[in-house]
Formats: structure tokens, C-alpha cells, sequence
């Protein structure tokens, strides 16, 4: 059965993408957070977004209000409860993450898809804190999810055939290209990604050029839209953290190790563009 309606947990930077998208192609979605103060956040990421796509000229004003009629915000994790597939995007910690989908399986539905967009975590450690495994998958987009097109479907050990080609079909709905891998840390793109960014940092560290030349290197040197300073602060210096943390935990090698400077802008809350302030400033508008 194809999904019909969507929950999203999280309205962070990924939760609020995915809510976004999913309605912007048609599909009704309940999406919660933990608090109001987190909810209205993310509902404000939701509209500037999505102004920014019809001054782009990517959506009308007309499809604007309809996908914006389509979103209902929560901080009620029961509002999900008659979901078809759920799409999780909360903090990459797993103790948060089984505990969450320990109350979802009691809220939602036998049948009910979840979908984890975990960047690193395994899909199969999440799926073992329900009573349905074959049901939990991965699906990772990628910031920002109205852009990006490539969404990386994880294949936990317990994951059904039917599942897959469920959140495949869900996937392509959104316009997305999908990538299937399994459930290994990193999955494709942070694998690579990961120890790039970190080995950025640590050239910082060392002092072997300023942030702004490191970034203008790669930026012309590899034709690549960003430098890795300024996607470190798109991503969240926070985020990127944690996912070299359960890198590391996993690999337990050297080239996953968060560098101390890092370990340090996340303590004092320099996470990048979402708290105004990473390796480069940025004032709110
Ligand atoms: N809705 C729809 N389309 C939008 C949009 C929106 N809200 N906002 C922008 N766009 C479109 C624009 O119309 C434009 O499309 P065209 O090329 O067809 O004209 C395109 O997106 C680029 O937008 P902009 O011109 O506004 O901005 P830009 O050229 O400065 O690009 C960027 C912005 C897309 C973010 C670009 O800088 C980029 O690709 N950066 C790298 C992003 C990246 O690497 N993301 C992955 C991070 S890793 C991750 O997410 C996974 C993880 O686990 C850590």
C-alpha cells in the first residue's frame, strides 16, 4: 500500500526539510517537536523556505498555501498515531532514538513504516527497540531537502523486500533520487564526507591556512559550492559532532576522532548558521 499520510519527529533543519517536501508533493503531514518554542522555529524554516522557492520560481504563491495547509505542528507524539510512514529526524543519539521508537510502536498503527533519517546510527540498533523491525528502514536526505536530490535508503539486517520498495516509491514521490546501501556507518556519503570535514578542521588547527582560504581552495580547487568550513556551519558544527562521535564509537579509528576544537564550538554553542555563529558569522536577518 502506498503511504498516504506522514508524521515527521523533529522539526529541526532535516525534520522541517522533510515535513516541507513531503507536503509541497501532496501528502498530508503531522509534524511534532518537543516544545512550541522548537515547533514555531521550525514552522518559520518551513516559510522562509518556502519563500525562497517561489522567489526562486520553483513553486507558485498558490501551491505555497496549499503545501502550508498540508502541515500540522505538534508537540503531541498521539497526533501521529494514524501516520502510514513516519520519518524520524531527531538528535543522533541512540538512547533518544530507541526510546522514541519505543513510544511510536505503541502509538502507530502494526503496519506503519518508520523511516529514520539517521546520518550515521544504525538502522538496525533502532529497529530492535520495536516490535517491528521488517518495518524500520533508512531514508537520509540531505540539507537542504527541498534541493538535494539524493536520499540514501538503508537496508537494516531485518528490513522486508516490501518495506524497501515502499519507501523507495515514498522517496521518489518527493522527487528524490534514491540510493540504496546497507547498514554500515556513514552509510555512502558521510563515510566520505566525515573524515573530510574533520581533516578541515584539524588544517585549521594547525594553522596551515585561515579559514577563508582553506574554504576558497576547495571551492575553486574542486569546484565544489562550498568550502568545508562553510558546510560544516550549513550542516551544524553540533550535528556533524555527533555523527563523527558514533563514527568514531563504531570504527574506533583516528580519522573519525571529533579535533579539539570542535569538541569546544559545540560546548560553547558555536553550531554554524543555526545559532548565528560558527567559523563565520551570521547575522540574523
Ligand atoms: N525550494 C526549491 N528550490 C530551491 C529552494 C527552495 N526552498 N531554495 C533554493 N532552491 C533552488 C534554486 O532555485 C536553485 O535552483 P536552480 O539551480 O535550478 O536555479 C538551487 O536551489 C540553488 O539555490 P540558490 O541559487 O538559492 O543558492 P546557491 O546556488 O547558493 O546554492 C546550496 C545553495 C544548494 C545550498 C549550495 O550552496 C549547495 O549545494 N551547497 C552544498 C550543500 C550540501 O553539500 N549539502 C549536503 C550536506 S551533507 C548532508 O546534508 C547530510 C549529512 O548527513 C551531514
Amino acid at each position: 500500500m502506498p503511504f498516504r499520510k506522514v508524521g515527521v519527529v523533529g522539526c529541526g533543519l532535516m525534520g522541517s526539510g522533510i515535513a516541507e517536501t513531503a507536503a509541497r508533493s501532496g501528502f498530508p503531514v503531522v509534524v511534532r517537536e518537543v516544545s512550541d518554542a522548537l515547533l514555531q522555529r521550525g514552522l518559520e524554516w518551513i516559510e522562509r523556505s518556502m519563500a525562497r522557492g517561489v522567489e526562486r520560481g520553483k513553486l507558485t504563491a498558490a501551491d505555497r498555501d496549499a503545501a502550508r495547509g498540508r502541515i500540522v505542528g505538534t508537540v503531541r507524539l498521539e497526533d501521529l498515531g494514524d501516520s502510514d510512514v513516519v520519518c524520524e529526524a531527531i538528535i543522533e543519539n541512540m538512547a533518544e532514538k530507541q526510546r522514541l521508537y519505543q513510544a511510536l510502536d505503541e502509538i502507530c498503527r502494526p503496519d506503519t513504516v518508520f523511516a529514520s533519517n539517521t546520518s550515521s546510527l544504525s538502522i538496525t540498533a533502532m529497529a530492535s527497540a520495536t516490535r517491528r523491525p521488517e518495518r524500520v528502514l533508512g531514508l537520509h536526505f540531505f540539507n537542504p531537502v527541498p534541493v538535494m536530490k539524493p536520499v540514501e535508503m538503508v537496508r537494516g539486517l531485518r528490513t522486508s523486500d516490501e518495506t524497501l520498495a515502499a519507501g523507495r516509491a515514498f522517496a521518489e514521490r518527493l522527487g528524490k533520487t534514491v540510493v540504496a546501501c546497507k547498514d554500515y556507518p556513514g552509510f555512502i556519503v558521510n563515510l566520505l564526507l566525515v573524515p573530510y570535514l574533520l581533516d578541515a578542521i584539524r588544517a585549521l588547527e594547525l594553522g596551515v591556512a585561515s579559514k577563508e582560504d582553506i574554504d576558497t581552495a576547495v571551492t575553486l580547487g574542486l569546484n565544489h559550492p562550498m568550502g568545508p568550513l562553510t558546510l560544516l556551519d550549513f550542516i551544524g558544527i553540533d550535528t556533524t559532532y555527533y555523527i563523527a562521535e558514533a563514527m568514531f564509537e563504531e570504527f574506533k579509528d583516528a580519522r573519525y576522532a571529533a579535533p579539539p576544537l570542535m569538541r569546544r564550538m559545540v560546548l560553547a554553542g558555536l553550531h554554524g548558521r543555526k545559532t548565528g555563529h560558527g567559523f563565520y558569522d551570521y547575522p540574523r536577518s
